[in-house]
């Protein structure tokens, strides 16, 4: 169904959340590296509404901020009193002349909702010319939500609040998810007649449904038959509790479109990574940000990637990988730190122990083990020894190493930037280079080795005889 130009969406999301007990606005706190309106705002988009407007109050310039960058296209208007749910749509009463026929109300905190569920919504109030359908969902423990009262038959009268419940009210099961869709008209002609006649002297939305009722109009709830797709935020451990379905809501995505992933309660996996089929997750790894892992690489366990493509068959251990470009049959760790702006061509190792920073490193080069490898261009075939470092800085500007084709480095050499190893050259283990070394030649930088005859028995008596004395 395609609603674009008759939609229009509202997000009320200017109250404080006070039960998170934090200098952060609810609507920002993380869920999988993205905050909790992000989640709402990305349902709401796929349904391409004619617009987007997010009413926003406690520490709105933070939230602002975040809409203006993430969401360009979302305008907030500003509730600077939170009075009331009601009092914030009201808030959005300069831009109703623009807003399609239906209009989405969502609240800023519910950010497991599926753009499916809000699409049959406001499918309902259509089909059936609706004042309201309100999205309601069965609660095992209804404690704290709106409960839906409706009659005998199934015809909803009016949702009462926990606060100004009767006893039998609340004993209810049917919830208010404070997501609805509304005739706009309607909407617009009654909202400004909602009172504060209840426990906590607020202008409650939740009003507007007894007022349609007495008024004749028809109201229908839409009932999600997963409680937690309708349920809010309020707490940390809520916040907890809606990451974990989220991730395992994306972690399955990825399994149905092939991918393997072991133990998946321990894999977070952010939504704008991609994985191609036949990739293997293994436990407790973080996959973050822009990342694509291509098809057949293994990754883990405990590795954290963000931001990075990894080429096909590559095999990621135990590793920290940011920012870099990793390509095909690469292996990596484990315990190796890969920093941004390096690339990788086809087949390079990166063992043990390294760190590789801003550089690139082509196709069969070996860093094995215990190296730094910083603002260096290492050409193909290149072994690089045990302990070996790319000395690229002198404490006030950074410099860079050439390593060319075939060129051996020797064990524990410090290569001293800005320099350059020709083509098929050696260096010998435990050289300090700061001279460029020509293609195919030798470089050796030690003090001659100088063996004594009997030299430690003589240093071991010496020792014994102080002792002694
Ligand atoms: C609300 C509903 C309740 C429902 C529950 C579902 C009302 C009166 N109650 O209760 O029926 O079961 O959600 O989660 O609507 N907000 C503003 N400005 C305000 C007040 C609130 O923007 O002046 C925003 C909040 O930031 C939040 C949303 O509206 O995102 C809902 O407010 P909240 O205080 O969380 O309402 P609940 O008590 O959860
Ligand atoms: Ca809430």
């Amino acid at each position: 169904m395609e609603f674009s130009n008759d939609l229009s969406v509202i997000i009320l999301a200017a109250g404080k959340g006070k039960r998170m007990k934090s200098e952060t606005p609810k609507v920002l706190h993380r869920l999988c590296g993205k905050p909790i309106i992000y989640h709402i705002l990305k349902a709401v988009m796929s349904l391409g509404p004619k617009n987007i407007l997010a009413v926003i109050g406690h520490k709105k310039e933070e939230v602002r901020k975040y809409i203006a960058d993430d969401f360009p296209s979302v305008l907030t208007v500003d509730q600077d009193k939170q009075a009331g749910t009601a009092h914030a749509v009201m808030m959005a009463g300069s831009y109703f002349d623009k807003m399609g026929s239906n209009i989405l109300v969502l609240s800023g905190d519910s950010p497991l909702i599926t753009s499916r569920t809000l699409k049959s919504l406001v499918g309902l109030r259509q089909k059936e010319d609706l004042a309201a359908s309100i999205l309601t969902s069965i609660a095992d423990n209804p404690y704290g939500y709106g409960r839906i009262v409706k009659d005998k038959k199934g015809k909803v009268l009016k949702i009462v609040e926990e606060k100004d419940a009767a006893q039998a009210e609340k004993k209810i099961h049917e919830v208010n998810s404070s997501i609805y869709c509304f005739k706009k008209d309607l909407l617009v002609k009654n909202i400004k007649n909602i009172g504060t006649g209840n426990s906590q002297g607020e202008h409650y939305l939740t009003d507007i449904i007894e007022m349609f009722i007495d008024k004749g109009e028809k109201v229908q709830t839409y009932i999600v038959p997963d409680h937690f797709e309708a349920s809010g935020i309020n707490d940390r451990a809520q916040l907890a509790s809606a990451e974990e379905r989220i991730q395992l809501r994306i972690n399955k995505g990825h399994m149905e479109n092939g991918v393997t992933i072991r133990n998946p309660s321990s894999v977070f996996i952010e939504d704008t990574v991609i994985i191609e089929p036949d990739a293997i997750i293994k436990p407790s790894c973080f996959l973050k940000g822009e990342t694509i892992i291509a098809k057949g690489a293994v990754i883990g366990p405990f590795s954290q990637i963000t931001g990075t493509k990894i080429g096909s068959g590559t095999i990621v251990n135990s590793s920290v990988i940011i920012g870099a470009d990793i390509g095909p049959d690469n292996n990596i760790g484990p315990y190796s730190y890969i920093r941004p702006d390096t690339i990788t061509g086809h087949r390079v190792k990166i063992g043990a122990f390294c760190e590789v920073k801003k550089s690139t490193i082509d196709m069969g080069s070996k860093v094995p083990h215990l190296s730094y490898v910083g603002d260096t261009k290492i050409g193909s075939g290149v072994n690089i020894g045990a302990s070996s470092v790319t000395v690229n800085y002198n404490g006030f500007s950074k410099f860079k190493t050439i390593i060319e084709d075939d060129a051996f480095i020797g064990s524990d050499t410090m290569l001293i930037a800005p320099v350059r190893i020709g083509k098929g050259a050696i260096v010998a283990a435990g050289s300090v280079i700061t001279r460029d070394v020509q293609p195919d030649a030798m470089a050796i930088e030690r003090a001659k080795q100088k063996n004594i005859r009997k030299g430690a028995a003589k240093y071991r008596n010496r020792k014994k005889t102080d002792r002694e004395k």
